[in-house]
């Protein structure tokens, strides 16, 4: 009997797909290493804990030390303080030029748990949403933050849900909705689950559902989201909430690989056109930064 084994199908050779970023000039990642990042946001560059960033720095910490204004020092697994290293605003400003129309504005500044009010690469997204919406389409933003995807698809005309648990990060994005000059965004504080189980009873649908879940969090009643225990729920229900020829995107920060993600969509809508892979930022030393995992499915 013969033991041998076949030679990899095309398949087994598939390629990792990564997305950078295109059009930043007021963020730059400028180095990583060490178990953190340095990088610029308008006039400011600041340190924070990158748990990915395993490898050595490209440059060395005194370069570090004299170029960043403030660094995020972690005291606990969600917990730590800002270090000034010279004198920095209550918040600031920046912008994103997408390719038609005018630049998103984001109002940042140095929030409690490390961010700054913006994930820069999710502008890889923003641009792909400001080309696929359109006045007429109907988007979907849930766990949506500070609001980038809402504005991009807003910018080009759709109508935009915006669903978050926490109502001072909605505030937030209204702020960043009047600074970009844009108007009509529809705001839900709401348990993103129980919105998009009830968007399905009501028979409503979306021509784009973006989705961004955390691996925990907690609805504004004290619903608990835990992402492996209930992101299959999750995705069964937001598959019923996509028009025909409409997307998803999805992206998870932890935990979930490309392929888990695939193998969740392919088993609610098989005949999806799916692509998958890793959403990254490109440092000015070099090294290609991963921050996590990206879907992207248009359906028949
Ligand atoms: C990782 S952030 C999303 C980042 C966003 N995609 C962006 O690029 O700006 C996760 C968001 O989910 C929200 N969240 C956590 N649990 C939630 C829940 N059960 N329902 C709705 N939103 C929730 C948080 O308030 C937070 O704003």
């Amino acid at each position: 009997m013969s033991t041998a084994v076949s030679p990899p199908s095309s398949d087994d050779a598939h390629p990792l797909q990564r997305w950078f970023p295109q059009r930043w000039r007021d963020h730059e990642l400028l180095d990583s290493g060490a178990g953190a990042r340095l990088e610029r946001f308008g006039d400011l560059v600041l340190i924070r804990p990158e748990p990915h960033a395993i490898w050595e720095r490209g440059m060395d910490e005194a370069q570090w030390r004299r170029l960043s204004a403030a660094e995020f020092v972690p005291t606990g697994r969600a917990k730590g303080h800002w270090v000034p290293h010279q004198s920095v605003p209550d918040n600031w400003e920046i912008q994103y030029p997408l390719a038609k129309g005018n630049p998103l504005h984001f109002s940042l500044e140095l929030t409690r748990f490390k961010h700054v009010g913006i994930f820069p690469e999710q502008a890889a997204n923003w641009d792909w949403i400001a080309a696929k919406m359109g006045p007429g389409k109907r988007m979907l933003n849930l766990f949506a933050y500070t609001g980038g995807a809402s504005l991009a698809g807003r910018a080009a005309g759709a109508e935009v849900t915006h669903v978050d648990a926490i109502k001072q990060v909605v505030t937030w994005t209204r702020i960043n909705q009047d600074l970009s000059g844009l108007d009509g965004i529809r705001w839900c504080v709401e348990d993103a689950l129980k919105f998009s189980e009830r968007e399905v009873r009501r028979g409503n649908t979306y021509d784009l559902v973006v989705m961004d879940p955390p691996s925990w969090g907690l609805g504004p009643k004290g619903e608990k989201w835990k992402l492996e225990e209930q992101v299959l729920r999750l995705v069964s229900a937001t598959a019923q909430l996509i028009a025909p020829g409409g997307s998803v995107i999805m992206n998870t920060y932890s935990g979930l690989s490309p392929s888990t993600l695939e193998n969740l969509w392919r088993s609610v809508l098989p005949e999806a056109h799916i692509d998958s892979g890793e959403l990254c930022l490109r440092s000015g030393t070099g090294q290609v930064l991963p921050t996590g995992s990206l879907l992207r499915l248009t359906r028949p």
